[in-house]
């Protein structure tokens, strides 16, 4: 979904590009296909930071990859594009997981550990008239997402909306969900989002 704005937005040709939680790279290299400039990817994970490298190697993308946390390993660069896919699936742990590919989709209780740190802290690697572009589910309250950007500063606006149907991750934990009340019993699709933020 994400991709598919990319290809249509219209800032990213000449763009200085970070993509965030980078993980294969796809969403950089889709960015660069589309024009950008420059790409710079991030990642925790030591094997998604090898996959984002290699991925954008094999398409002779000259890719900046790091690894790190958030925007820590950048600081204090800015950039014309921000792009997130972060995790943000409610969990039962409080924390982070810290290894595997939980480390991928697991958010906290509330699905919102990483997008809450990308609201507060996108304005700082953002250029004047950057733009951030974030996906994620309606099951991590989409509507918090565009709160805490504007108690950041930023220009929040939903560009597309999509029902899913879920995928095995969701699946293996709707049980858990509906307990907590986050799905509806029939529920069989979760409703994705895609943000878009400026500087005000
Ligand atoms: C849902 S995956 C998205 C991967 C890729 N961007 C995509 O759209 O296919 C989330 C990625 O965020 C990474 N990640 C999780 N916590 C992070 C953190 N604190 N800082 C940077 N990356 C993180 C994970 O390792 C994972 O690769």
């Amino acid at each position: 979904m994400l991709r598919e704005v990319l290809r249509r937005h219209g800032q990213v040709s000449g763009s200085s590009v970070l993509d965030v939680g980078s993980g294969t790279g796809a969403l950089g290299i889709e960015a660069f296909r589309a024009g950008a400039a420059s790409l710079t990817a991030i990642d925790l994970s030591r094997r998604s930071v090898l996959a984002s490298w290699l991925n954008s190697r094999l398409r002779g993308i000259p890719a900046t990859v790091r690894r790190g946390d958030l925007f820590a390993p950048v600081a204090p660069h800015r950039f014309d594009l921000v792009l997130a896919n972060p995790p943000y699936m409610p969990a039962t742990g409080l924390l982070p997981p810290r290894y595997r590919m939980g480390r991928c989709w697991d958010a906290g209780p509330d699905g919102r550990l990483l997008l809450d740190r990308i609201c507060a802290g996108v304005s700082s690697v953002l250029n004047e008239d950057g733009v951030l572009l974030l996906v994620q589910s309606e099951l991590a309250d989409s509507q918090a997402t565009l709160d805490r950007l504007g108690e950041a500063g930023m220009v929040p606006e939903v560009l597309a909306r999509a029902h899913v149907p879920f995928g095995p991750v969701l699946r293996a934990r709707a049980p858990m969900l509906r307990a907590r009340g986050l799905l509806a019993p029939d529920q069989t699709e979760e409703e994705l989002v895609v943000i878009e933020a400026r500087h005000a």
